[in-house]
């Protein structure tokens, strides 16, 4: 085992290519160390509520799916084609730069971009594994705990084939987004597990359900397809979870410890709106830099929609669990989240969705 230790993470773009060496030998593991003052605590209460915490923990064990086995992995989608194809055009695809690019170059900026989204999602799954498994200790009820658990399994599988599929289809890592990196150290190493638990369980999750799904509508890869499918479905579990245990556990604290929660949320939404922008496969292949980039995709009306869509289980998750307090509301009206207020949220989920038996590769529907 090698392990080399360094300040952060990687910059780099990491290539799995047939000359890459993956023998036991030449693998060296590089970790980022981070510090937590993580306060647990025991349950030596066994009983447990038949409540919704149950019945999610229930449907998580039945619906644990096997990332190596129940993905068609015999897949491959041809050379030549993109893995994202939508009906409507992307912003890129309107930018003279894009067009004057080769029929080749064009499929490997497809890759390109598509790598650099799903790493997001890989370095997300990882953050999750970790906070999952921290909330196991701090969480202070016994079902908590159980769920916890097994929502860690669910993440670390999430990891493994996101991972899979990065390194098998593609070839590509990118590294993890600056911002997206800012928030996972946040939530990793404060102190407050109802903090870790907002940040992750409503903030993260619910930006990743609505980017997995977007992304689900427009892949042309029926693996692709199916595995971000079975992770929505695992998702969907989670973000219902974290609603239902947050907003009983909110109302115990007090008004001035509400509103730290609900002011860390908003700086959480704000980084994720104005920061979380990929812009490394377009400074690449349409010869812009980061500034230029990020200008571009943020004047382009698609991109604005789509940004604020992001949100729009976020925002009334949030309201739901009592975060969306008088005096923070003027805060994201300023953003223009508000529209979603009155979105439905996660508490009331579809119970013979979530319950449903996993779909095969051939039955994958194009929404949940
Ligand atoms: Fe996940
Ligand atoms: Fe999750």
């Amino acid at each position: 085992m090698k392990i080399k230790k360094q300040d952060g993470p990687p910059s780099e773009l990491l290539y799995f290519d047939d000359e890459l060496d993956l023998s036991p030998k030449q693998i060296e593991d590089v970790v980022e160390i981070f510090n937590t003052p993580l306060t647990g605590s025991y349950n030596w209460d066994y009983t447990v509520a038949d409540n919704r915490i149950k019945k999610l923990y229930e449907l998580g064990k039945e619906l644990n799916w096997n990332g190596s086995i129940d993905l068609n992995w015999d897949y491959t989608h041809p050379e030549d084609e993109k893995l994202v194809d939508p009906d409507e055009q992307l912003p890129h695809e309107t930018l003279k730069a894009y067009e004057a690019l080769t029929a080749k170059e064009k499929i490997e900026f497809d890759r390109h971009s598509t790598a650099e989204l799903l790493s997001q999602f890989l370095h997300g799954e990882q953050g999750a594994l970790l906070v999952a498994s921290q909330l196991a200790s701090c969480a202070p009820t016994y079902n908590a705990k159980l769920y916890a658990a097994s929502q860690t399994f669910d993440e670390a599988r999430h990891v493994e084939v996101f991972n899979k599929y990065l390194q098998d289809k593609i070839g590509i890592h990118y590294p993890i987004n600056p911002s997206l990196k800012l928030l996972l150290d946040k939530i990793l190493t404060d102190e407050r597990w109802d903090l870790k638990f907002i940040g992750m369980q409503i903030i993260i999750e619910g930006l990743a359900l609505a980017a997995f799904g977007m992304l689900k509508s427009i892949t042309t890869d029926p693996l692709l397809k199916q595995l971000l499918h079975y992770v929505i479905r695992d998702e969907a579990r989670h973000v219902t979870f974290g609603i239902n245990y947050l907003e009983d556990f909110i109302k115990t604290l007090s008004p001035e410890e509400v509103q730290e929660r609900a002011e860390f949320a908003y700086e959480a939404c704000v980084i994720s709106r104005e920061r979380l922008i990929n812009t490394k496969a377009e400074q690449k292949y349409l010869k812009m830099s980061p500034e230029e980039a990020r200008e571009f995709q943020m004047s382009t009306a698609s991109f604005a929609l789509f940004r604020n869509f992001l949100f729009s289980r976020v925002i009334p998750n949030l309201s739901r669990i009592g975060l969306l307090t008088e005096e923070i509301r003027p805060k994201f009206e300023a953003l223009g989240l508000l529209e979603y207020e009155h979105a439905p949220d996660d508490f009331e989920c579809d119970w013979a969705e979530l319950q449903k038996p996993l779909e095969s590769f051939d039955e994958i529907p194009e929404a949940v």
